[in-house]
């Protein structure tokens, strides 16, 4: 049994990772005949994770099942970055205990952030029996070993590293979508921002090989990919952990350079966005003109309480700088509202921000207490109902630069992305526009994972509505 310690898990060490190539496991009988359910909580970091875990579960020989409570095996994939995912996770692990009880050959499987987290593991060993198996974010590449140890031994197994291991390559994949992909650039985050819990629960920052990154954005493009995103926690850090002086404005030069028709790359802390990243952006026309820029929070002082590295003036520089240099840029950003001792001044600050960003998308959050982290340690003295009432007034402003934005679109043609379609109708078709707006229109489903170009016909806060245009 190994088991999480975030002393652990602060700890920088010095030392480059080392690179290893996953074996896959021979053991195939272990889920002949049997399926899987995996339920992904989270970031997209989880979400490829999840891509990860159900190729590694296929080559053991399970078949995915869109049924959960049907399934053999159930694996929750979670998520800690706020309180609810937290509470979200548990009540499925509850209502596990439920299904097991009528099912008990089922086996059930917990990991991902939350797995790294002390006092999830320890409740998981005391209370929630009905936990099979745990592993870590550090290393799902051994799930095949873990669940087979909990096979043969029919107990409680836990292996959860704090301290991140090798940088692990040619791990299976079973994509998501045929057209779309995730590529991570990176592992980890050394930014420690006061409130976060990530550099704990993925450890430090850890790029992948140049050579490792276009070998996989090649083979997409060979399969017929149109789009890749690359991931990363802090994408414009990246290099900066290894010694080749390669970093983020060279990888995304020569990830364009493969000739995907879409590069798209998320997220960046504005710290490492250099005026080389946005020149190479603007330069390249597969790569998009979208960027998501976190500012949480647009109070000086409530920056440097956060560790966020910069002022709302160095944050408006950039963001201007941004919007100039790239041309037809939309900008995307994330917020926290109540940060311990925020004062009605402090958001005045941040709403004032927001009316000079007049941001294309903004994800608003209230600021919740995580575990160790050094914001839970400071006084927070702002009652909940107030907090509730300054996320409101925020979210009135965001949504309605969201709605003028969409509605300058009226008229335009836009290049646009087909992902599906929705339930309502087979030629009722939806999918992104450059600027990653959802947009949709009506068109035959053989355009799904083409690129076509659409007339924006209506502007919602949330969405376009379309017309395909005809050539
Ligand atoms: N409380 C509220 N929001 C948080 N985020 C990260 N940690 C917390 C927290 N403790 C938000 C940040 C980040 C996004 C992914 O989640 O805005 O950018
Ligand atoms: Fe968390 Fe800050 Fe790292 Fe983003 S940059 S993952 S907010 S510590």
């Amino acid at each position: 049994m190994q088991l999480p310690s975030y002393k652990e898990a602060r700890s920088r060490k010095k030392e480059l990772v080392e690179r290893e190539v996953y074996q896959s496991s021979k053991d195939v009988i272990l889920g002949k005949g049997k399926t899987y359910y995996v339920k992904t909580y989270g970031c997209q970091m989880n979400e490829h994770d999840s891509e990860n875990i159900k190729a590694m579960l296929e080559e053991l020989g399970f078949s995915e099942s869109l049924e959960m409570e049907a399934s053999d095996l159930i694996i929750l994939n979670t998520c800690s970055i706020r309180e609810n995912a937290h509470n979200k996770a548990f009540g499925m692990i509850g209502r596990l205990k439920h299904l097991k009880e009528s099912r008990p050959e089922l086996i059930v499987g917990v990991c991902g952030c939350m797995a790294q987290e002390e006092g999830v593991v320890s409740d998981i060993l005391s209370k929630y029996k009905q936990v099979n198996f745990v592993f870590g974010t550090h290393n799902l590449h051994r799930l095949p070993y873990i669940l087979k140890k909990h096979l043969d031994s029919q107990k409680q197994e836990i292996e959860v590293l704090s301290v991140e291991g090798n940088l692990i390559e040619g791990m299976p994949v079973k994509r998501a979508s045929k057209h779309k992909a995730f590529v991570n650039i990176m592992y980890g985050c050394d930014k420690f921002c006061t409130y976060c819990i990530v550099p704990y629960t993925r450890g430090k920052q850890r790029s992948r090989d140049k050579a490792d990154i276009l070998r996989e954005v090649e083979q997409l493009v060979a399969e017929g990919y149109q789009e890749v995103t690359l991931l990363g926690q802090n994408v414009n850090a990246y290099g900066k952990d290894r010694n080749d002086q390669y970093c983020m404005e060279n990888l995304l030069e020569d990830v364009a350079k493969t000739g995907i028709s879409r590069v798209r790359f998320m997220t960046s802390h504005p710290w490492d966005f250099t005026d080389q990243m946005i020149h190479v952006i603007g330069q390249y026309s597969n790569i998009m003109p979208s960027i998501h820029l976190p500012v949480q929070s647009g109070s000086s002082r409530i920056l440097k309480l956060m560790g966020r590295r910069y002022t709302k003036e160095e944050y408006l520089d950039l963001f201007d700088k941004i919007k100039k240099n790239i041309p037809n840029v939309s900008v995307s950003t994330d917020i926290i509202v109540g940060f311990p001792g925020e004062t009605e001044e402090d958001f005045q600050d941040t709403l004032d921000l927001v009316e000079h960003c007049k941001y294309d998308n903004a994800f608003t959050f209230i600021f919740s207490a995580r575990e160790n982290t050094a914001a839970c340690r400071l006084k927070d003295d702002t009652p909940l109902r107030e907090k509730e009432q300054r996320l409101y007034r925020l979210n009135t402003i965001v949504n309605r630069y969201f709605l003028e934005n969409n509605q300058k679109l009226i008229g335009t043609v836009v290049p646009v992305l087909v992902d599906g379609c929705n339930e309502n109708g087979k030629t009722d078709l939806f999918g992104y526009t450059d600027t990653n707006k959802l947009i949709n229109f009506n068109g035959d489903q053989s355009l799904i994972g083409k690129m076509v170009s659409v007339k924006v016909t209506d502007a919602k806060t949330w969405s376009l509505d379309g017309e395909l245009v005809e050539f």
